[in-house]
């Protein structure tokens, strides 16, 4: 899916009123500086859902729903994102950036989605009456529940099946033609593509049928599978076979087990392990990667144990790295050779499976271990190879505590590479305010300068770097260099839109809950106690500093330093 500008998001949101948005859906009470109503995403009796003009998000106090506007006609009209930003776009008049548009409002391409539907319910027609493909099925053991849910069909024998019962006029031939389920021969004459195999349909993101995989009932009888070719709605790199049933079986995904096959995600979803899904039969892609993490935290990516296998992973690693934000996991399983999850789920049923899950490889590990595979990490030559190989992959691991982990077990390994780790120290999100347990934890100054920051965006303008904090080691100083910049580069930026910026993040939960909270006082008290937090940050950045040169001189003396070290060393003195 093409991406749209942040910008773009930000104008959109800046021009909309969520107020309006969410009550023109649910009747809103005003209450003070909100509006509440009855949460329309739980059952209650007592309004805990409020909607702030101000800050351009709501929230739910009872059962922790919040978002933008855009958040909202996602949650509430089962919107897909784009179609949620089109929707907002229509109303303040506004024009989506035209090549994310195109795939959406296309008039040709309803048509497009028609002819595959029809296609699709023609395919199972044509199973239902062919007794010799409900044999293949019941060979393989798809239930009947499962060839229902995944839309299962049989292309029949012969050459014009689908184009007799479904290209009555030139116009549908064509477009039957477009989204690939016929073939031409030389002399121009068009003949169904898919001929006497079960057919797959391959559903997009809203259940939309757009390609589909077809395999042969008997051996020897032509390549194995066939997809359909790319078409201006089947992009295979982009698309992943089962996600839309996995959507449609959880609110909220835990986990997502990719597999290789369409038969393994049948087999996995029938005993029960219904977040599986497959490549079409191509690598894993950059783009697979982002979507899968978009749609999970947890990806287990399975593989059989062969040399094919083990090779397959590494490709699946290499996409996967960039997008290894904090928060995110990703673990390969292998499986023995000769099996793949069909035959494995069918021996040992969702539990043994789940079992194996549980034993999967972190990616660290299978990342080192293949690195290292064939250097001797006993000499210098081979921890010296070892270090070469690991850099270049682990500079495209953004910046966070998973990149600083991987570089320090790099550094463990060989002695070298934490020399290489740029950028800011570990770190990890800030606490959730309010945890529940316990005293009630005093407010850190991060969270302090960061709930400010949410509260007025607008305060950022105040704070002029440099940040001497930035270098800070504690948990949410990337966090709130982030967030400071963001507001700082797009002037007038409301709360909800800062959140939107980090929605599927794993930060969004605790700035969430941050974001709620309503500060004492006005913008001026604010704004200073925001320039206090700052100030105490950079005193602590000043004693980390001298903590570090004082053990320099620990380690080599005085005459150890350099002249620079030396004199800032007065100068922290002087500061104290
Ligand atoms: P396999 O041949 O391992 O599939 O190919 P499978 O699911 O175990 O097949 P069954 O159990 O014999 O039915 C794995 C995947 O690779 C792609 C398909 O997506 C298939 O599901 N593939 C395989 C092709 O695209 N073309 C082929 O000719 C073979
Ligand atoms: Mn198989």
């Amino acid at each position: 899916m093409a991406r749209i500008p942040d910008a773009f998001i930000d104008e959109l949101l800046a021009r909309t009123d969520i107020v309006e948005v969410i009550g023109s859906r649910v009747p809103l009470k005003r209450q003070g500086r909100e509006y509440a109503a009855l949460c329309p995403f739980h059952d209650e009796r007592s309004p805990s859902f409020t909607v702030s003009p101000t800050k351009q998000f709501y929230h739910c106090f009872g059962c922790g729903a919040h978002g933008t506007a855009i958040s909202f006609l996602m949650n509430y009209d089962r919107l897909e994102f784009l179609d949620a930003v089109e929707e907002l776009a229509k109303r303040a008049g506004m024009d989506v950036p035209r090549d994310t548009r195109a795939r959406n409002e296309n008039g040709e391409s309803r048509e497009l989605y028609a002819a595959l539907e029809a296609a699709a319910r023609f395919f199972q027609q044509q199973l239902q009456g062919s007794a010799k493909a409900r044999a293949y099925l019941d060979r393989r053991g798809v239930s009947a529940e499962i060839r229902a849910r995944f839309g299962i069909g049989y292309a029949p024998d012969g050459w014009e099946g689908l184009k007799a019962a479904l290209g009555t006029d030139e116009r549908r031939l064509a477009l039957l033609e477009k989204v690939g389920l016929f073939s031409r021969n030389d002399a121009g004459r068009v003949y169904d593509k898919f001929r006497d195999r079960v057919m797959f349909p391959i559903h997009d993101r809203r259940g939309r049928v757009i390609a589909f995989g077809g395999r042969v009932l008997e051996k020897d009888d032509g390549p194995k599978y066939l997809n359909s070719p790319e078409t201006a709605l089947f992009h295979k790199g982009r698309e992943l076979y089962g996600l839309w049933q996995v959507r449609q079986a959880h609110a909220r995904i835990p986990r997502l087990v990719v597999v290789e096959g369409y038969m393994d995600v049948l087999s996995l979803f029938q005993y029960g392990v219904d977040t599986a899904v497959a490549t079409l039969g191509t690598a894993t892609t950059p783009e697979h990667a982002e979507l899968l993490f978009r749609n999970a935290a947890d990806v287990y990516f399975c593989f059989d144990g062969d040399r094919a296998g083990r090779s397959a992973a590494w490709r699946a690693l290499e996409s996967v790295l960039p997008r290894m934000r904090d928060g995110r996991q990703a673990f390969f399983l292998f499986l023995p050779e000769g099996e793949d999850p069909d035959s494995i789920v069918r021996k040992e049923g969702a539990a043994g499976f789940d079992a194996r899950l549980q034993q999967a490889t972190p990616l660290s590990a299978f990342f080192f271990a293949e690195l290292g595979k064939d250097v001797n990490l006993g000499g210098v030559e081979g921890k010296a190879r070892l270090a070469e190989r690991a850099r270049p992959l682990l500079a495209q691991i953004p910046d966070g505590a998973f990149r600083d982990l991987m570089y320090q077990r790099l550094a463990e390994l060989t002695g070298v590479g934490a020399v290489v780790t740029a950028g800011p120290p570990p770190a990890a999100p800030p606490p959730a305010p309010g945890g529940g347990r316990g005293p009630a934890p005093k407010r850190s100054l991060v969270r302090t300068a960061i709930g400010l920051l949410l509260q007025k965006p607008a305060l950022a303008e105040a704070v002029e770097p440099p940040y001497l904090f930035a270098v800070l080691r504690q948990p949410g100083i990337p966090l709130l260099m982030e967030i400071l910049s963001l507001a700082r580069s797009r002037p007038g930026i409301s709360t909800g839109a800062v959140l939107e910026h980090f929605a599927g993040r794993d930060e969004e939960a605790a700035l969430q809950k941050l974001a709620a909270q309503d500060f004492p006082g006005d913008e001026a008290g604010w704004r200073a106690e925001l320039l206090d937090a700052l100030a105490q940050l950079d005193r602590q950045t000043r004693q980390q500093r001298l903590e570090e040169l004082n053990d320099r001189v620990r380690d080599v003396g005085m005459s150890g330093l350099s002249e620079a070290e030396k004199a800032e060393l007065r100068e922290l003195h002087a500061a104290r």
